[in-house]
């Protein structure tokens, strides 16, 4: 199987994280997917930003889930990393879709702060990813099991994933995977160097793992010579890319 290289929150060594500058720069330096995160804003808009706060990536504090769209809007996303980028947005969910619509990549949409979404909002995600064309080329992911489930009972046009960090998570939630019929699992990528047999055992559900957040070729090494050939990374360095052809 070919190695897949997921650009994590976009390009995010080069470009500020989770933005349409981050996800261009995924897309010029040939990663084969690209894996974002979203979250509600307080009028129920899906906006793509990873922390539950603005602090780290506007420098304005507040809630992501206490703003409105137009006061998210009021923000940039771009200087805190570079001034270059003094001014990038940050997108909402169906500007990202737009953005990819026509750039056929395969997208991870890691769904934050689970507790928030009313089944009115995941009838409406699952609208958006549609109108997008994005049933075949999309995974939706997220820490919470029971979220995805929900999402999954409402559509079976994606791909669902759970993300795990820990051994005991890895274990629980592989059995539940393999029954609810998902393909991918996500797991930190320390934890599978830690424990290989991990990847055998998921190997035997038909569970496939992406390991997450690979950004050190060695360690890319190291998972290859495990046999995971998908990973999400922040480094799109040739290191890295050079995988793919070899
Ligand atoms: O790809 C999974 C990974 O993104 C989960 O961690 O904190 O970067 O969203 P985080
Ligand atoms: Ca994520």
């Amino acid at each position: 199987m070919p190695l897949e290289i997921i650009a994590h929150r976009g390009y995010s060594s080069i470009a500020p994280e989770n933005t349409l500058a981050a996800f261009l720069a995924a897309i010029e330096h040939q990663a084969d997917s690209i894996e974002f995160d979203v979250q509600l804003s307080a009028d129920g808009v899906p906006m793509v930003i990873h922390d539950s706060t603005l602090t780290r990536t506007t420098r304005i504090r507040g809630k992501v889930r206490k703003k409105t769209l137009e006061q998210i809007k009021r923000r940039e996303a771009g200087s805190w990393f570079d001034l270059r980028f003094k001014g990038e947005p940050i997108p909402t969910l169906e500007e990202a879709l737009s953005a990819l619509q026509n750039i056929k990549k395969f997208i991870y949409i890691e769904v934050k702060t689970h507790s928030y979404w009313t089944d009115e909002k995941i009838d409406e995600l699952i609208d958006m990813l549609l109108k997008y064309q994005f049933e075949n080329r999309c995974i939706i992911a997220s820490f919470n099991a029971s979220f995805i489930d929900r999402i999954r009972e409402r559509s079976d046009n994606f791909s669902f994933a759970y993300l795990v960090a820990n051994r005991t998570a890895f274990r629980r939630q592989l059995t539940k995977a393999a029954q609810a019929g998902n393909t991918v699992m996500m797991s930190k990528y320390k934890l599978l160097i830690k424990n290989p047999s991990l990847i055998s055992l998921s190997r035997a559900q038909g569970v496939d793992i992406v390991a997450w957040t690979v950004d050190k070729p060695k360690d890319l090494e190291k998972l290859l010579d495990l046999g995971i050939v998908r990973i999400a990374t922040n480094c799109l360095v040739p290191e890295m890319l050079d995988r793919k052809i070899q």
